[in-house]
């Protein structure tokens, strides 16, 4: 059922300087920076040939970014994005299984506008995995 890798999100301590790095160092192309207040981010979008990173920053006090940044000061690796054809088939297997779904209920609308969820890194090597219908 997992399809394409949607996105790397990277979160940053600095978003401007992490995205004039991409883009004048890398010569990739980059949005601007949008502020998602929903999800206490602000976000600027990298495309590449094939998938997209986003590069992540923490919008205000009780972002959930903030508590990252701090153990991660220069920033890191926050989370991959696989692509499912369904996500509610997807949540059904899931939890058949016992896999954790951080928030579990109704899936949240990202940052594409489309359904997501997360799994928690317990059951994923240690990794933050975001699934986003297709
Ligand atoms: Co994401």
């Amino acid at each position: 059922m997992i399809g394409k890798l949607n996105h790397v999100a990277i979160a940053v301590p600095d978003i401007a300087d992490a995205s004039s790095t991409y883009k004048n160092i890398l010569g990739a192309e980059v949005s601007g920076q949008i502020e998602q207040p929903e999800h206490g981010v602000k976000i600027v979008f990298i495309k590449l040939p094939n998938t997209k990173i986003e590069l992540i920053s923490p919008l205000n006090d009780n972002s959930p970014i903030r508590k990252f940044l701090e153990k991660n000061p220069k920033g890191g690796i926050h989370h991959l994005c696989y692509e499912v054809e369904c996500i509610n088939l997807a949540i059904q297997k899931l939890s058949e299984n016992n896999y954790k779904i951080l928030e579990p209920g109704i899936p949240k609308i990202g940052a594409h506008g489309k359904p997501i969820i997360f799994l928690h890194p317990s059951n994923f090597n240690g990794t933050l995995i975001e699934l986003q219908q297709k």
